[in-house]
C-alpha cells in the first residue's frame, strides 16, 4: 500500500488544515492510489484550485472491502452502547469542526456557506440519532406454535456495506448511510462523488479522531466504474447503498443481481407542489422558495413542477416571481450569498435546454431564464408559466433553479397530473382543507408528502421513494432495516 500523511497547501480559511485531504482512507490509513494517479479538484464559482484526491481503482477497492470485511468482525461483536459512545463523539468531532467542514463543502460544491452549516449539522444528527438507536435495535420473541420449541428473532448486522454518494450533499449523504451501518454494527467503503471527495476525507479525518476503528469506515475515491464494479462484483460486499442518477441505480443494483446482494437506492425525483385556492399564498410562497432553491434548484426532492389552481394561479405566478428576484446570486463564500453556481456546464446546459423545449411549445418566462452576467455555471433563478404535460420539464429533473409553472382546475386533475410520471420521491400540498390533504396524500404516488411546508429532511423520518425513485428508506427507526437482517431461532426444550 502506498501510505501518505502529507497535508496540501491550501489558500482555504480553514482553522484546522489536516483536514483537507490528498489521500483515501482505507483500514485507518492514508493511501495514495497504486498507480500514483491524482485529480484536482476545482471550485465550481471561481475554478480555483481546491485540492487533489488519488484516482482509485478496482485494487484500492479490493482492499478497502477486504479491510471493512476483517474489521467488522470485532466491531459487531462489541456493544452497541460502545458503538454509540464512538459514534458519539464522531458527531460532537463533526460540529465542533462546523465552520471548517462548511469551507471544505462550499469550496467543493459551490453552495451558500450558510446552507454547507446546515447540511454538516443535518449530516451529523444522522450520527447522533442511530448511535442512540442502535440500542434499541430489539429482536422478537414469538408465541410459540408448540409446547417443546420457542421461537426468536435476532436482527444482525447485514455485512460489509458500499456506499455511493452524490455531490449536492457530499457529507449529509454519507452520514444518512454510514450512521445506521455502523450502528448496526457493519463496516463500510465509501465511494464518494468525483466532484466532492474533499468533505467526504475531512469526515473520515474526524472518524479517525473519534476512535473509529481501522477498517471500520474507509474512504476510497477515483475512477466510479472501476470502483463500482469491484464493489457490485465482491462477494464480501453485502449491501449497496447508492444516491443519485434513476439510470446509474438501476445499473448498479443490475450489477449487484449477480451476487444477490441487497440494495437501496435513493435516485431521481420529479416532485409536484400542487397549491389549492384556498392555500395561505405567503405559506405557500416561502415554501416554494426553500423547496425548488434550496442547493441552487439540485436536491432530489426539490420541487420540479408547481401545480397550481385557476383562481390563485395569477397571484401565486406574481408573488412567486417578487421573491425569486430578490433572491442573491454568488459566490457560496459570501455569508449573504443565496443561491450559489450550477456544479457544472453539464448542469448549466441541462437547464438551458428545459427552458428552450419549454419556450418553443409556448411556455412564458416571468424572471430570470439565462445564464448569470457573472458568467461560470451562474444561473439566473427563473419562474416561467403557461408550462404544458407535453414539455421536458414536466417529465424530466431539471435539477436546477427554474420554477414551472402549471395550471389546474380540479383536485382530481392535480393529482392526475402529479402521479403522471415515473418518479415518486417527494410531493408537496398547500390547503387550508384537512380532508383534502388527507385525500390528496393518500392518493399521490411519492414515498414522502408534505403539508403546507417545503421541507420535510430529518434525521427522525423515513426518507425514500417509490416507483424509479428508489428502494429503501434512509434515516428514522425504519433506516436501520436496511442494514440489518432477521435472523430466525428455533429452539427445541427437549
Ligand atoms: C437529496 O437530494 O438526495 C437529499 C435531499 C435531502 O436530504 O433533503
Amino acid at each position: 500500500m502506498n501510505t501518505s500523511t502529507q497535508l496540501i497547501p491550501t489558500t482555504l480559511p480553514l482553522q484546522d488544515r489536516s483536514l483537507l485531504r490528498d489521500a483515501c482512507y482505507i483500514n485507518g490509513q492514508w493511501v495514495k492510489a497504486n498507480s500514483g494517479a491524482m485529480q484536482s479538484i476545482h471550485n465550481p464559482a471561481t475554478h480555483e484550485l481546491v485540492g487533489r484526491v488519488p484516482i482509485c481503482g478496482e485494487i484500492e477497492t479490493r482492499d478497502a472491502i477486504q479491510s471493512a470485511h476483517l474489521a467488522m468482525q470485532e466491531w459487531s461483536a462489541g456493544t452497541a452502547a460502545e458503538r454509540a459512545k464512538v459514534l458519539r463523539r464522531w458527531y460532537e468531532l463533526m460540529l465542533e469542526n462546523m465552520n471548517d467542514l462548511a469551507v471544505i463543502l462550499t469550496s467543493e460544491q459551490g453552495k451558500p456557506i450558510i446552507e454547507a452549516r446546515s447540511e454538516v449539522k443535518y449530516g451529523a444528527s444522522f450520527i447522533e440519532w442511530f448511535g442512540e438507536e442502535a440500542k434499541r435495535m430489539y429482536g422478537d420473541v414469538i408465541p410459540t406454535h408448540m409446547k417443546d420449541r420457542r421461537l426468536i428473532v435476532l436482527r444482525q448486522p447485514v455485512g460489509v456495506v458500499a456506499a455511493i454518494t452524490p455531490w449536492n450533499f457530499p457529507i449529509a449523504m454519507i452520514t444518512r448511510k454510514c450512521a445506521p451501518a455502523l450502528a448496526a454494527g457493519c463496516s463500510m467503503v465509501c465511494k464518494p462523488s468525483p466532484e466532492t471527495p474533499l468533505s467526504a476525507l475531512a469526515l473520515a479525518e474526524l472518524a479517525h479522531r473519534a476512535g473509529v476503528p481501522p477498517g471500520v469506515f474507509n474512504v476510497v475515491t477515483g475512477d466510479a466504474i472501476k470502483i463500482g464494479g469491484e464493489m457490485t462484483r465482491n462477494e464480501l460486499v453485502r449491501k449497496l447503498s447508492f444516491t443519485g442518477s434513476t439510470r446509474t441505480g438501476v445499473l448498479l443494483a443490475t450489477q449487484c443481481a449477480a451476487t444477490l446482494k441487497k440494495v437501496s437506492l435513493e435516485l431521481g425525483g420529479n416532485a409536484p407542489f400542487i397549491v389549492f385556492d384556498d392555500a395561505d399564498i405567503d405559506a405557500a410562497i416561502a415554501g416554494a422558495i426553500i423547496s425548488k432553491f434550496r442547493n441552487s434548484g439540485q436536491t432530489c426532492v426539490c420541487t420540479n413542477r408547481f401545480l397550481v389552481q385557476a383562481g390563485i394561479h395569477d397571484t401565486f405566478v406574481e408573488k412567486l416571481s417578487h421573491a425569486v428576484v430578490k433572491l442573491k446570486v454568488g459566490n457560496g463564500m459570501l455569508e449573504d450569498t443565496i443561491q450559489g453556481p450550477l456544479i457544472n456546464q453539464h448542469a448549466v446546459e441541462k437547464v438551458e435546454a428545459h427552458i428552450a423545449d419549454a419556450l418553443k411549445q409556448g411556455a412564458r418566462i416571468i424572471t430570470g431564464g439565462k445564464r448569470h452576467s457573472l458568467g461560470g455555471t451562474y444561473f439566473e433563478p427563473t419562474v416561467i408559466k403557461d408550462v404544458t404535460s407535453a414539455m421536458r420539464m414536466a417529465r424530466e429533473e431539471t435539477f436546477g433553479p427554474v420554477a414551472p409553472i402549471f395550471k389546474f382546475s380540479t383536485e382530481a386533475e392535480a393529482l392526475q397530473m402529479a402521479n403522471a410520471t415515473e418518479f415518486g420521491l417527494a410531493a408537496y400540498v398547500y390547503t387550508k382543507d384537512m380532508g383534502r390533504a388527507w385525500r390528496v396524500t393518500e392518493q399521490i404516488e411519492t414515498g414522502m408528502v408534505g403539508i403546507n411546508v417545503g421541507l420535510i429532511s430529518t434525521e427522525i423520518a423515513p426518507f425514500g421513494g417509490i416507483k424509479m425513485s428508489g428502494i429503501g428508506r434512509e434515516g428514522s427507526k425504519y433506516g436501520l432495516d436496511d442494514y440489518t437482517e432477521l435472523k430466525y431461532m428455533c429452539m427445541g426444550l427437549s
